[in-house]
Parts: C-alpha cells; structure tokens; sequence
C-alpha cells in the first residue's frame, strides 16, 4: 500500500493518551496516512489534548494557532492541512474550541476514534470545497457501543514496552478533577479481548506490557468463559500465562480499589513488578475529605504495609496537590508528614488548578499562587531527596533491565528497572529488547548507571 499523505501527530498528557495516539495511527493507515514528525509537511494533524491542569489547556491553544500558520503557509503553496483537536481538551469544551479556533476542522473526543476514518470523510469533502475556515466537524458524544470493539489490532509497536488499555473513564469524581467529565463512566473491557491484544502485542516483540486505565484497579471486566467478572488481580495471573510476556505493569491505581486479589497477585505473579504508582493526593484527613477521596492518610498507610508484607521490596509512587481549596499549614505538614512515613522511590507533584465545571473550582477558599508555589518547592525538595536516597541504595545491586532504547552516547543502550529507574549501560546494539543482568555502578536522582553481567 503507498501511504502518499504525511499525518503529525501531538500528544498531551497521560499514557492513555499515548496509547490513544497509537490507535489513531493505525487507523489513518489504512487511508494512506503515514506519520511524520514534521508539521510543516503534514496533511492532517492531530493535537491529542490534555486537559488536567489549566496549563495543558493552553499550551493545546496556543498549538493550535502554530497550526494554523502552517497551514496558510501550505494553502499558499496549494497544498492543504486537516486540524484535528482530539483528546480531553476537545471532549471538554467541544464547540468552544471551533468558536475560539475557528480554523480548526475537526474536534472530537476520545470516545469517538473509532469514528476517525468516517469524520475524516466528513472533513476532506468541504475541505475540497476550497479554503478558508475550517470544516466544524464536531463529535463529542459518549456513545452506547464501546469504542475498543472497533480499534484495530496493533500492527507495530514501537519498543519492548507497550500499553495496552484495559480500563477507561472514572466514576470517582474527586472534587478537582475533570476526568470524569472527559472520559466518561468507567468502562473495563472484556478479559478475553485484553488477552487477545496482549498476545499479538508480545508477538510484535513487546516483553513488558503496562495495562493503562484512569482508575486502572476499579477494573472488572467479563471473565472468559462465563465465569462472571475478573477483577485486576485475576486478570494479571492471567496474562502472566502468556509466553514472552516477561514484565506486567498498571497504572493508575486508586487506594480505595485496592483489593486482597491484586495484593495476593503482588505475592504469587513474578512478572508484576514490584513498583507502584498509588496517587494519595494529600496526607491531611480534612483535604481528603473535601476533595472526596474517600479514604483517610492511614488508609493509605496500611495499604501500603500490607503490599510490603506480601513483597518486601515493592517500591512506591505517588500523586500530590497542593494548594487545594482551604489547605491550611496543618494540612500541609500532614502531607510531609505522609512523605516521611511512606518514602517514596518517586512522586509526581502538581500546584493545584481549577477546572471549570468541577465542585473545587466554584470554592471560595482558594489558596494564594505565591504560597501553593512555596510548598510545591518545600515538598518537591522531599520527594527528590527520597528519590535520591532510594537510587543510590541501588548501587552494588543487581538488577533485571528490559533494554528499551539505544541511547545519546556511543555503544550505550538505556533500560529499566523493576523499579521503573531510567537505566544507562554500556551494551552491544544486539541486545535492545532483551532483558538483561547488570550490577549498578552510580545512581543520580533521575537514574542509574550499571555495567553488565558476564554471563
Ligand atoms: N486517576 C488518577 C489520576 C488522574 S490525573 C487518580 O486517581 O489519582 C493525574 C494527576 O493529576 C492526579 O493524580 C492529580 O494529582 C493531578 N491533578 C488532577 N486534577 C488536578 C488539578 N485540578 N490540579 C492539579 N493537579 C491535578
Ligand atoms: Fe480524577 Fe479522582 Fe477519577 Fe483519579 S480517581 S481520575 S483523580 S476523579
Ligand atoms: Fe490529561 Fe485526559 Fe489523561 S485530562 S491526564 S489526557 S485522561
């Protein structure tokens, strides 16, 4: 098949996107799309948008109007350029988007990709019609059918770990967050259908699969043969069972959906690794339950110890906020104090941003910028540290690393560890892909060096 169009593609926010952007890929395929990485020379271009922080939103905006020069540079020259905003920007604000970005063609959520090929249609022919505006083509419904029955297969992957998407949507409504609202009622697919993937994603070379969902541990999706509902314990066990598959991954997980069968899995499954990525959001009892977590700081806690109890070395993960609506200092060292207790292999932190149209966004008690920023820098400076001291206990160990891309300098390869760690060692080419022994030499806050095994 000649691919004779050019299709850029740009990817916001969280892994589910990237999975998204992949499936998107592989749609457009077989309509003669090819992917380019540069814009300028592109036909279509797809900005798959996040919308979790009121900076994502707008670096998304700001994409779109870089866009449009470069489309009425190629319209100058005769040629044309689809925009396509997709993603959780487009199914939250939708008709704003054509309102503000009128030259944008198409917007559509992440609902309706399976409905690409078919909106794509829509578009080209008024494209055809000439230039000027873009074509309005606007999809932003939550439809009946589930859109993963109508997603190819993968057809290429694009490394030895991959992600496979298990799990959409989130019923929790946490009081900051848009997720619900942009991806919908959780959804959990269907476990044969996941093994299904899984298998010809190991058959294309994947060796770790990481199972993507917004609340990946709420999954309980249809077990194979009638057997009622599995949840993600019962699924991981299952897909262990595949050979090749050497490496199981989730993410991401909420406290509350953490069951005795996924950590029993953590004991029994050799192939989930032992690091986890378990958002608390806040250490303080009062901020959790104004942001309706729904759990408290020692439920946390003793989630934890009970994971350690089955598998000693598990490493952890975390998401916070700071700076929600009425935080007070008080919260704010509970938080800390959390840190402290837990000691984390690494976090991710974010200043809190209000969403429109989420309950925290319409409170009164908003906290100050200057000060959400001084404890963003006061807990950040924790959380580097742990991750610091959590690295640099690695040295002298051996390890297990997947070998995942050829790195900056010559003859180097970089992987990862069980414990997610970025791994730099020098290895012959041959090697990518595999998994292999290696004792760590140095560890830095943000990865580690090793030499391999003899073997
Ligand atoms: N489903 C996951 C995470 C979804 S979003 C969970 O249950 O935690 C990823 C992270 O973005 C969240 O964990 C949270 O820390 C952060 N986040 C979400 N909404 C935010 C907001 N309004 N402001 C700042 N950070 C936010
Ligand atoms: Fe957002 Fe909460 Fe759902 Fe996570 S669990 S996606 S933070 S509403
Ligand atoms: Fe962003 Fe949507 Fe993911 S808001 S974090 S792209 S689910």
């Amino acid at each position: 098949m000649v691919l004779s169009k050019r299709l850029y593609i740009k990817t916001y926010g969280c892994q589910m996107n990237v999975y998204d952007s992949e499936k998107m890929e592989a749609l457009l395929k077989p309509l003669g799309y090819a992917v380019t990485d540069a814009p300028e020379s592109a036909d279509m271009v797809i900005l798959n948008t996040c919308h979790i922080r009121e900076k994502a939103t707008e670096k998304a905006y700001s994409d779109m109007g870089r866009m449009r020069e470069l489309k009425n540079e190629r319209q100058a020259l005769g040629k044309d350029m689809i925009i396509a905003v997709a993603g959780c920007t487009a199914q939250a604000e939708g008709e704003q988007i054509l309102n503000r970005a009128p030259y944008v063609d198409m917007v559509f959520g992440p609902q309706s990709y399976h409905l690409l090929p078919e909106m794509l249609a829509k578009a080209t022919r008024s494209v055809e019609k000439g230039k000027g505006p873009g074509c309005g083509v606007l999809e932003v419904d939550f439809p009946e059918v589930p859109k993963f029955d109508f997603l190819p297969e993968p057809t290429e992957i694009s490394g030895p770990s991959t992600f496979l998407a298990i799990q959409e949507g989130c019923d929790k409504f946490c009081h900051f967050c848009c997720v619900p609202y942009t991806r919908g009622a959780e959804y959990s697919r269907p476990v044969q259908d996941i093994f299904k993937e899984a298998k010809a994603l190991v058959v294309k070379g994947a060796r770790e699969i990481t199972l993507l969902g917004q609340n990946v541990n709420a999954y309980h999706g249809e077990a194979p043969s009638n057997k009622g509902e599995w949840g993600l314990g019962e699924l991981s066990r299952y897909l262990a069972e595949i050979e090749g598959l050497e490496r199981i991954r989730y993410m991401t997980s909420h406290p509350r959906d953490v069951d005795e069968a996924l950590i029993q899995a953590h004991r029994d499954v050799p192939q989930l690794m032992p690091f986890l990525h378990l958002p608390v959001q806040s250490g303080s009892d009062v901020i959790l339950k104004a942001m309706n977590r729904r759990h408290t700081s020692q439920f946390y806690l003793d989630i934890i110890a009970k994971f350690r109890s089955v598998r000693p070395d598990i490493a952890f993960s975390s998401d916070f906020i700071v700076g929600y609506p009425g935080e007070t200092d008080q919260d704010f060292e509970a938080t800390l104090d959390l840190v402290r207790q837990v000691n984390f292999a690494q976090a991710y932190s974010f200043k809190y941003s209000p969403r429109p149209g989420t309950p925290a966004a319409a409170l009164e008690n908003q906290i100050d910028e200057k000060l959400k920023s001084e404890r963003l820098q006061i807990l950040q400076d924790l959380l580097r540290e742990q991750q610091a001291h959590f690295n640099r206990n690695m040295i002298g160990k051996k390890l297990a690393i997947l070998l995942e891309k050829v790195g900056r300098h010559q003859g180097q390869l970089i992987g990862r560890s069980p414990f997610l760690q970025s791994v730099h060692i020098k290895a012959p080419a041959q090697l990518l892909g595999e998994i292999v022994e290696v004792e760590i030499t140095s560890g830095e806050t943000n990865s580690l060096a090793a030499k391999l095994i003899a073997t």
